[in-house]
């Protein structure tokens, strides 16, 4: 999907756009987005870097209260409603080279013969959730449990099922056609009136049935509703769009353009957050930044905190470039120490991606590959869906509707395999494979994270890898469960400079063993007798019959990406002393009126696709801030929380 020669093409047409939108100058459409010089003169109460899921899920709860006054700072631009962002079957038919941040380029990666990767992420008001694939699937309990036993309390299953149901408003499929389609929902997990909708396409490619019996025959339960809690079995996923229109629906349009109106909620786009200002009690009073295109740096004041959301790539170049980070790293670029936090940037997790191409010489017509290869049929389908939102438009262009999460005892061909592997894993030194230099802290904390992920292996609630075939050319693993831990640091001050991502990926011998496990569990489903009769062969570089070892250096040299844009973890909510940067209110240990609120406070990956998750945990945030400081429902007298109201 990067490849080099795209790339350059990607750059010119960025270029074009960016000259066309400034000759046009246009006014825009949303009546509170500011100009640079309102932004200045303003007295702002909370001030959030980064305009994505989890900063405008925040910005919009906290303006609920009209006296409170919010600016959110986005480095990208506004969309405008492109056919492409908003229609699941045209999806990436116009790559949005504007909404991303390219150049992003990962460091080499060693175990992946020293190539750089292009890095995946979002960069326009809405964040991923613009141009994302629309996956909407929740964690299993086990994973947030043990989120909970590193230290993130109050962000269980049962402390984020409420704010699940809050952010979401599901439209049930018709029951009829969820039997019939291999699926279940549970109506008590789901939200009926929250901003994000989540429905399930009433369409499947006749594949998706034929793959849906393989993965059970492989001995993959068939799972229930994917956002359970459960999260396990072969199940059919939701998508990030509406019941009714069937179109995208992302963080701009969720949780901004409904209350645009508001005077209160303010965003500034196409600026970027180059640090956070502190006073001498170590008390951020406000940021500064400058425009994304280059310029001059202005500040900003915020009288209660400024919230970081900038992901899980650029919150901790914003911490590390406000002096909030690990002490070396900050005196090598002459920035000054605010705080010495060893975990800021550490412990980077993605679930990297393996692509297994397919010639399946039998298959059956229609099929997602059929978009591509049968213009009238792409076009007959998308005059179905703009006239009556039926047919595969509703898809995401590229993906199928089902895909299988089984355990690793699910995975390997035995449970000898499995065991042989996990003993590998509880023998090995946690240390040894950590980046270089890795604090003593950051090292503890990855101790019990590998206990946990060895203990999660060894049972039945977690799944190694999620497995996926688009019912055309090639089937996608996602790898759950890395051991390997990945690093983003600045090399320079200058705040529009990319940060050094290194994700390590495979880097854990472990994970190269289990990665093997999966492509050959992937095999097993692709040869049982339903798809069997298709004849799915294996493509370059692979063919039905190489070795387990000549199929790890397969992997490893061609079709794996580090990232699917699911990138976490580097300010993690865990004890300071195990490498933890954020307490449990997600505030910044060291520093007064700072916290992170993106995915970049998970302390471990989780088994699901991020959005859904994002959401809620936004929720539950803004909610932890209005009772802090007796906001909106939680001002006095109004169900105000213990004592402080
Ligand atoms: C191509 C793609 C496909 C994906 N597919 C799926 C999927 O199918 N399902 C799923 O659940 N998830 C998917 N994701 C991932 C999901 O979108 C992210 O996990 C999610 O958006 C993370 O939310 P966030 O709030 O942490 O960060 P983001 O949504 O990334 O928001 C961060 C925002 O901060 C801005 N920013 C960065 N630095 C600065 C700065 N210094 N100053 C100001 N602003 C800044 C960025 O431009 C960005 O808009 C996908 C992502 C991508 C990119
Ligand atoms: C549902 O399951 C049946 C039996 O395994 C199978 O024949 C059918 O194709 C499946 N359909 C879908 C959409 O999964
Ligand atoms: C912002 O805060 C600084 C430091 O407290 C102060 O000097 C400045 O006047 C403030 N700016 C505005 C616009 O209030
Ligand atoms: C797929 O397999 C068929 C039959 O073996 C062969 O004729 C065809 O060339 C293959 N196509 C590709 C793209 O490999």
């Amino acid at each position: 999907m990067h490849t080099k020669m795209r790339y350059h093409l990607l750059s010119l047409t960025a270029l074009v756009a960016i000259v066309q939108s400034a000759s046009l100058g246009k006014v825009s459409k949303h009546a509170t987005l500011v100009k640079a010089r309102t932004v200045t003169e303003t007295q702002y109460d909370f001030i959030i870097a980064g305009g994505g899921i989890a900063g405008l899920t925040v910005a919009d709860r906290l303006t609920e209260d009209p006296d409170v006054k919010v600016l959110v700072i986005e480095s990208g631009p506004f969309d405008q409603d492109e056919y492409s962002l908003l229609t699941p079957g045209a999806f990436f038919t116009t790559f949005p080279a504007n909404y991303m941040w390219l150049p992003l380029p990962s460091t080499p990666q060693t175990a992946l013969q020293n190539k750089v990767f292009n890095v995946p992420a979002g960069k326009v008001v809405g964040g991923g959730s613009v141009i994302n694939a629309m996956v909407f699937t929740r964690p299993s309990k086990e994973q947030l449990k043990d989120w909970d036993t590193l230290g993130a309390k109050g962000w269980d299953w049962n402390s984020l099922l409420p704010y699940y149901k809050k952010s979401e408003s599901f439209t049930p499929p018709d029951p009829a056609y969820a039997q019939a389609a291999n699926f279940s929902f549970n109506p008590s997990v789901h939200g009926q009136d929250g901003p994000v909708e989540a429905s399930y396409p009433n369409f499947a490619y006749p594949g998706a049935g034929v793959w849906f019996e393989a993965a059970v025959a492989s001995g993959i339960q068939a799972g229930g509703d994917a956002n359970d809690g459960d999260g396990m079995g072969v199940v059919t996923t939701p998508f990030v769009t509406s019941g009714t229109t069937r179109t995208r629906s992302h963080a701009r349009l969720n949780h901004y353009t409904p209350v645009q109106s508001r005077t209160n909620y303010h965003i500034l786009d196409s600026h970027t957050v180059s640090r956070i200002l502190f006073d001498n009690n170590k008390k951020a009073i406000g940021v500064e930044y400058l425009p994304t295109a280059g310029g001059s740096t202005l500040t900003v004041n915020a009288t209660k905190e400024v919230l970081v959301a900038a992901g899980a790539l650029h919150s901790p170049q914003i911490l590390q470039l406000s002096g909030v980070g690990p002490k070396s790293l900050l005196q090598g670029l002459n920035i000054p120490v605010v705080v010495d936090l060893p975990g800021v940037g550490a412990n980077l997790q993605d679930q990297p991606s393996i692509i297994i191409p397919y010639n399946v010489t039998n298959n059956i017509h229609p099929n997602i590959g059929t978009l591509s290869t049968d213009p009238a049929y792409d076009a007959a389908q998308r005059a179905l869906f703009d006239a009556t939102r039926e047919g595969p438009y509703q898809l995401t262009r590229g993906l199928s509707n089902n895909l299988a999460l089984p355990s690793l005892s699910k995975t390997t061909p035995t449970l000898a395999k499995c065991q042989s592997i996990l003993d590998a894993a509880r023998a090995a030194n946690h240390n040894t494979y950590l980046p270089p230099g890795t604090h003593p802290s950051v090292a503890r904390g990855y101790k019990l994270q590998r206990e946990l992920t060895i203990k999660q292996l060894s049972g039945d609630k977690t799944a190694v890898s999620m497995i996926h075939w688009d019912t055309a050319n090639s089937v996608r693993m996602y790898f759950l469960r890395p051991f390997s831990r990945g690093s983003v640091t600045i090399s320079s001050t200058n705040p529009l400079a990319w940060p050094v991502i290194d994700f390590q990926t495979f880097v854990d011998p472990i994970d190269q063993d289990l990665v093997v496990a999966s492509f050959l569990k992937n095999r097993h489903i692709m040869s049982q007798p339903s798809m069997a009769a298709l004849n799915p062969l294996e493509a370059a570089p692979f063919d039905n019959s190489i070795t387990d070892e000549q199929t790890l250096k397969a992997i490893l040299s061609g079709i794996t990406e580090p990232s699917s844009a699911h990138q976490c973890c580097t300010a993690a909510m865990m004890p300071m002393d195990m490498g933890g940067v954020v307490d449990n209110d997600m505030k910044v240990y060291g520093v007064k009126g700072v916290r992170v609120i993106d995915t970049s406070f998970w302390p471990m990956v989780l088994t699901s696709a991020p959005t859904a998750t994002t959401y809620a945990v936004g929720e539950k945030i803004a909610d932890v801030i209005k009772k802090e400081y007796c906001l909106g429902g939680f001002k006095s007298g109004k169900g105000k929380g213990p004592g402080k109201c």
